[in-house]
Protein backbone atom coordinates (compact mmCIF):
# COMPACT_ATOMS: atom_id res chain seq x y z
CA UNK A 1 0.00 0.00 0.00
CA UNK A 2 1.21 3.64 -1.08
CA UNK A 3 -0.22 6.65 0.40
CA UNK A 4 0.63 10.36 -0.66
CA UNK A 5 0.41 12.69 2.33
CA UNK A 6 1.13 15.99 0.22
CA UNK A 7 2.94 16.70 -3.58
CA UNK A 8 6.31 16.00 -1.32
CA UNK A 9 5.53 13.58 1.44
CA UNK A 10 4.69 9.60 0.18
CA UNK A 11 5.22 6.80 2.89
CA UNK A 12 4.89 2.89 1.90
CA UNK A 13 3.42 -0.09 4.34
CA UNK A 14 5.78 -2.69 2.93
CA UNK A 15 9.08 -4.83 3.31
CA UNK A 16 12.19 -1.66 2.60
CA UNK A 17 14.08 -4.65 1.35
CA UNK A 18 12.15 -5.47 -1.64
CA UNK A 19 12.14 -1.43 -2.89
CA UNK A 20 15.40 -0.17 -2.32
CA UNK A 21 17.30 -1.20 -5.64
CA UNK A 22 15.07 1.21 -7.11
CA UNK A 23 15.84 4.28 -5.05
CA UNK A 24 18.13 6.73 -6.44
CA UNK A 25 21.66 7.21 -4.82
CA UNK A 26 21.81 10.60 -4.49
CA UNK A 27 19.28 10.90 -2.30
CA UNK A 28 19.48 11.09 1.61
CA UNK A 29 19.33 7.72 3.50
CA UNK A 30 18.47 9.16 7.15
CA UNK A 31 16.80 6.46 9.54
CA UNK A 32 16.31 4.75 12.71
CA UNK A 33 16.27 0.76 11.98
CA UNK A 34 15.91 -2.17 14.43
CA UNK A 35 18.98 -2.67 16.34
CA UNK A 36 18.69 -6.19 16.91
CA UNK A 37 18.18 -5.76 20.84
CA UNK A 38 15.71 -8.76 20.78
CA UNK A 39 18.37 -10.41 19.38
CA UNK A 40 21.46 -9.51 22.02
CA UNK A 41 19.58 -9.79 25.09
CA UNK A 42 17.12 -13.23 24.79
CA UNK A 43 14.61 -12.47 22.84
CA UNK A 44 12.54 -10.77 25.18
CA UNK A 45 14.68 -12.07 28.26
CA UNK A 46 16.03 -8.82 29.28
CA UNK A 47 14.49 -5.18 29.79
CA UNK A 48 16.25 -3.72 26.75
CA UNK A 49 14.63 -6.38 25.22
CA UNK A 50 10.76 -5.57 26.46
CA UNK A 51 12.06 -1.82 25.99
CA UNK A 52 11.26 -2.65 21.88
CA UNK A 53 7.74 -4.09 22.60
CA UNK A 54 4.58 -2.14 22.18
CA UNK A 55 1.25 -3.15 23.40
CA UNK A 56 2.99 -7.09 23.70
CA UNK A 57 4.00 -6.90 19.85
CA UNK A 58 7.39 -6.86 18.88
CA UNK A 59 9.47 -5.05 16.65
CA UNK A 60 9.61 -6.34 13.59
CA UNK A 61 13.14 -6.99 12.38
CA UNK A 62 14.94 -6.68 15.82
CA UNK A 63 15.08 -10.26 16.09
CA UNK A 64 18.17 -10.45 14.32
CA UNK A 65 21.85 -8.07 13.55
CA UNK A 66 21.31 -5.38 12.25
CA UNK A 67 23.57 -5.36 8.68
CA UNK A 68 24.15 -1.58 7.39
CA UNK A 69 25.76 -2.46 3.80
CA UNK A 70 22.43 -2.15 2.14
CA UNK A 71 22.05 1.32 2.87
CA UNK A 72 25.14 2.95 2.71
CA UNK A 73 25.60 3.93 -1.49
CA UNK A 74 23.45 6.86 -0.59
CA UNK A 75 25.44 10.69 -1.08
CA UNK A 76 24.16 10.90 2.53
CA UNK A 77 23.48 8.17 4.97
CA UNK A 78 22.92 8.89 8.55
CA UNK A 79 21.87 5.62 10.80
CA UNK A 80 20.54 5.91 14.34
CA UNK A 81 21.13 3.32 16.40
CA UNK A 82 24.22 2.73 14.66
CA UNK A 83 26.48 1.85 18.29
CA UNK A 84 24.71 -1.15 18.00
CA UNK A 85 26.24 -2.25 14.78
CA UNK A 86 29.24 0.07 14.71
CA UNK A 87 31.52 -3.48 13.52
CA UNK A 88 30.01 -3.38 10.18
CA UNK A 89 29.90 0.10 9.82
CA UNK A 90 33.31 2.01 7.95
CA UNK A 91 35.60 4.20 9.87
CA UNK A 92 33.54 7.93 9.70
CA UNK A 93 34.97 10.88 11.90
CA UNK A 94 31.29 12.43 11.78
CA UNK A 95 29.26 10.49 14.45
CA UNK A 96 26.49 12.19 16.27
CA UNK A 97 25.74 12.01 19.84
CA UNK A 98 22.41 12.34 21.74
CA UNK A 99 22.26 12.97 24.93
CA UNK A 100 18.85 11.67 26.16
CA UNK A 101 19.32 12.08 30.06
CA UNK A 102 20.74 15.78 29.64
CA UNK A 103 22.68 14.45 33.38
CA UNK A 104 19.38 14.70 35.02
CA UNK A 105 17.97 11.28 35.64
CA UNK A 106 19.36 7.93 34.86
CA UNK A 107 17.76 4.54 34.69
CA UNK A 108 18.57 0.84 33.10
CA UNK A 109 18.49 1.89 29.70
CA UNK A 110 21.07 4.21 27.71
CA UNK A 111 22.00 7.53 28.71
CA UNK A 112 22.60 8.73 25.04
CA UNK A 113 21.92 7.27 21.79
CA UNK A 114 24.43 7.22 18.55
CA UNK A 115 24.14 8.23 14.84
CA UNK A 116 26.57 6.79 12.31
CA UNK A 117 26.49 9.36 9.46
CA UNK A 118 28.73 9.49 6.16
CA UNK A 119 29.80 13.38 6.91
CA UNK A 120 33.50 13.85 6.73
CA UNK A 121 33.41 16.29 9.34
CA UNK A 122 33.75 16.70 13.36
CA UNK A 123 31.30 14.45 15.51
CA UNK A 124 28.66 16.63 16.95
CA UNK A 125 26.45 16.51 20.53
CA UNK A 126 22.51 17.54 20.68
CA UNK A 127 21.31 17.11 24.74
CA UNK A 128 17.63 16.71 24.32
CA UNK A 129 15.90 15.04 27.17
CA UNK A 130 13.67 12.27 26.55
CA UNK A 131 12.73 10.33 29.51
CA UNK A 132 9.09 8.58 29.76
CA UNK A 133 6.77 12.22 31.02
CA UNK A 134 9.95 13.98 31.25
CA UNK A 135 10.32 15.57 27.93
CA UNK A 136 12.44 18.75 26.38
CA UNK A 137 9.91 18.65 23.65
CA UNK A 138 5.88 17.05 22.69
CA UNK A 139 5.20 17.28 25.82
CA UNK A 140 1.70 15.94 26.85
CA UNK A 141 1.87 14.36 23.47
CA UNK A 142 1.03 10.63 23.54
CA UNK A 143 3.93 8.47 22.76
CA UNK A 144 3.04 6.94 19.49
CA UNK A 145 5.87 3.85 19.04
CA UNK A 146 8.58 2.23 21.61
CA UNK A 147 11.25 3.37 19.89
CA UNK A 148 9.82 6.98 19.05
CA UNK A 149 12.36 9.51 18.70
CA UNK A 150 11.89 13.54 19.08
CA UNK A 151 11.29 15.12 15.88
CA UNK A 152 13.32 18.02 17.35
CA UNK A 153 16.24 15.82 17.06
CA UNK A 154 15.40 14.43 13.42
CA UNK A 155 15.50 18.41 12.42
CA UNK A 156 18.66 19.02 13.82
CA UNK A 157 20.26 15.65 12.40
CA UNK A 158 19.26 16.77 8.79
CA UNK A 159 20.32 19.95 9.53
CA UNK A 160 23.76 18.88 10.76
CA UNK A 161 24.00 16.51 7.62
CA UNK A 162 23.63 19.60 5.58
CA UNK A 163 20.16 17.80 4.02
CA UNK A 164 18.69 20.74 2.89
CA UNK A 165 16.93 19.87 -0.26
CA UNK A 166 16.23 16.54 -2.33
CA UNK A 167 14.83 13.45 -1.05
CA UNK A 168 15.18 11.79 1.95
CA UNK A 169 14.35 8.02 2.47
CA UNK A 170 13.73 6.40 5.59
CA UNK A 171 13.29 3.02 5.29
CA UNK A 172 12.44 1.98 8.69
CA UNK A 173 9.33 5.03 9.46
CA UNK A 174 8.07 3.92 12.38
CA UNK A 175 5.52 6.52 13.75
CA UNK A 176 6.80 9.29 10.80
CA UNK A 177 9.06 11.35 13.45
CA UNK A 178 11.35 12.04 10.54
CA UNK A 179 8.28 12.51 8.21
CA UNK A 180 7.05 15.08 10.31
CA UNK A 181 10.38 16.67 10.71
CA UNK A 182 10.77 16.67 6.83
CA UNK A 183 7.53 18.06 6.22
CA UNK A 184 8.71 21.41 8.62
CA UNK A 185 11.65 21.32 6.60
CA UNK A 186 9.91 21.87 3.35
CA UNK A 187 11.74 18.15 2.27
CA UNK A 188 10.82 15.37 0.02
CA UNK A 189 10.21 12.31 2.29
CA UNK A 190 9.51 8.81 1.43
CA UNK A 191 8.99 6.57 4.69
CA UNK A 192 8.55 3.00 4.19
CA UNK A 193 6.91 0.81 7.25
CA UNK A 194 6.49 -3.15 7.20
CA UNK A 195 4.10 -2.82 10.25
CA UNK A 196 0.63 -2.16 9.14
CA UNK A 197 0.00 -1.31 12.81
CA UNK A 198 2.81 0.79 12.99
CA UNK A 199 2.13 2.31 9.24
CA UNK A 200 -1.41 3.31 10.21
CA UNK A 201 -0.14 5.31 13.23
CA UNK A 202 2.30 7.02 10.54
CA UNK A 203 0.06 7.92 8.31
CA UNK A 204 -2.53 9.31 10.59
CA UNK A 205 0.57 11.32 12.26
CA UNK A 206 1.24 12.80 9.20
CA UNK A 207 -2.28 13.49 7.50
CA UNK A 208 -2.56 15.38 11.09
CA UNK A 209 0.73 17.71 10.47
CA UNK A 210 0.06 18.31 7.05
CA UNK A 211 -3.32 19.44 7.54
CA UNK A 212 -2.31 22.18 9.89
CA UNK A 213 -0.14 23.99 6.86
CA UNK A 214 3.40 25.30 6.93
CA UNK A 215 2.09 28.98 7.22
CA UNK A 216 4.97 30.03 10.06
CA UNK A 217 7.38 27.60 8.66
CA UNK A 218 10.49 28.84 6.84
CA UNK A 219 10.13 27.12 3.57
CA UNK A 220 6.11 28.21 3.34
CA UNK A 221 6.82 29.43 -0.64
CA UNK A 222 7.72 25.73 -1.45
CA UNK A 223 4.24 25.05 -0.21
CA UNK A 224 2.54 27.48 -1.77
CA UNK A 225 3.77 26.55 -4.79
CA UNK A 226 2.77 22.34 -4.52
CA UNK A 227 -0.50 23.89 -3.45
CA UNK A 228 -1.17 25.66 -6.52
CA UNK A 229 0.01 22.24 -8.39
CA UNK A 230 3.43 23.01 -9.54
CA UNK A 231 5.06 19.84 -9.69
CA UNK A 232 7.75 19.40 -7.22
CA UNK A 233 8.28 15.91 -6.49
CA UNK A 234 9.65 13.69 -9.46
CA UNK A 235 11.10 11.50 -7.77
CA UNK A 236 10.15 11.00 -4.79
CA UNK A 237 8.22 7.42 -6.27
CA UNK A 238 10.06 4.13 -5.29
C1 LIG B 1 13.44 1.82 15.53
S1 LIG B 1 11.86 1.80 14.82
C2 LIG B 1 11.70 3.43 14.11
C3 LIG B 1 11.05 4.40 15.07
C4 LIG B 1 10.96 5.82 14.51
N1 LIG B 1 12.24 6.48 14.53
C5 LIG B 1 9.95 6.68 15.25
O1 LIG B 1 10.31 7.77 15.71
O2 LIG B 1 8.80 6.26 15.38
C6 LIG B 1 12.12 0.78 13.40
C7 LIG B 1 10.85 0.46 12.59
O3 LIG B 1 11.25 -0.29 11.43
C8 LIG B 1 10.20 -1.20 11.12
N2 LIG B 1 10.76 -2.27 10.27
C9 LIG B 1 11.47 -3.35 10.66
N3 LIG B 1 11.86 -4.07 9.59
C10 LIG B 1 11.39 -3.41 8.50
C11 LIG B 1 11.49 -3.65 7.09
N4 LIG B 1 12.14 -4.73 6.60
N5 LIG B 1 10.92 -2.77 6.23
C12 LIG B 1 10.27 -1.67 6.71
N6 LIG B 1 10.13 -1.40 8.04
C13 LIG B 1 10.70 -2.25 8.92
C14 LIG B 1 9.68 -1.66 12.47
O4 LIG B 1 8.35 -2.16 12.37
C15 LIG B 1 9.79 -0.37 13.30
O5 LIG B 1 8.57 0.32 13.33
Amino acid sequence: MTDRITGRIEIVNADCYTLLDAWPSDAALVTDPPYGIGFAHGGGGGCLARSTRFAGAAIQGDDRPFDPAPFLRFARVCLWGANNFASRLPDSRGWLVWDKREGICTNDQADCELAWTNRDAVARLKSHLWNGMLKASERGEPRMHPMQKPVALLAWCLDVCGVRDGLVIDPFMGSGSLGVACHRAGLRYLGVEIDPEHYATAKARLQRETAQGLLCMPNAPRQTAERSGASLDADVRP
